[in-house]
């Protein structure tokens, strides 16, 4: 399916609100992949397709990633397994096989260690799209300018710091890949 297809399936498909959070998810990577030097089609597609399995029941999620061996704690939460089921229905429904924009839509939920350019891109362009509005939020944004590292820092403390204001379980992955960014960080 080319990009324009893939937008009008999606704008069917997602809610308006969802819809328009991944217009400016797009816009917003695409801007971070200008400034960051990503290539501008990859950050496109990624973001049009990141939250594409967001909305769909849990069960189907899970369908979706039956041939994958995922712990409990990401099977039981739709918030974490849309990455994955993102991936899965971005191969299957809109035929995407490059597995650098994959790779992204699947970690966009949890981070990771070793991030790519890409995958940090998507990671903080969902938090700092132009719809988005929460406290702290400026902080992100402020991050976002100084360095793309900086920037999904400040994404993962804000994730880790809603978790323990709400008394939630972390994902263990997020924290490895929180140290994973500060060792970036301080490594220059
Ligand atoms: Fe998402
Ligand atoms: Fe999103």
């Amino acid at each position: 399916m080319d990009i324009r297809d893939i937008e009008i399936d999606l704008r069917r498909r997602l809610s308006k609100k969802r819809f328009e959070h991944t217009l400016g998810v797009v816009v917003t990577s695409v801007d971070l992949a200008r400034k960051y030097g990503e290539n501008l089609e990859y950050a496109r597609l990624a973001a049009l397709l990141h939250d594409s399995a967001k909305e769909l029941p849990l069960l189907d999620m899970q369908n979706l990633v039956k041939n994958f061996n995922l712990d409990d704690d990401m099977l039981r939460n739709g918030a974490l397994l849309h990455g994955v089921a993102g991936m899965e229905l971005a191969k299957e429904r809109y035929g995407v096989t490059n597995s650098y924009i994959l790779e992204a839509i699947r970690v966009h939920t949890t981070g990771k260690v070793n991030m790519s350019t890409l995958d940090k891109i998507i990671f903080l362009a969902d938090y700092i799209e132009p719809n988005r509005d929460f406290p702290g939020l400026d902080i992100i944004r402020l991050a976002a300018k100084e360095s793309l590292n900086k920037g999904v820092l400040a994404g993962y403390d804000m994730t880790i710091r809603h978790l323990l204001d709400q008394g939630l379980s972390i994902y263990p992955l997020t924290i490895l890949g929180r140290n994973d960014i500060i060792r970036s960080i301080k490594g220059g």
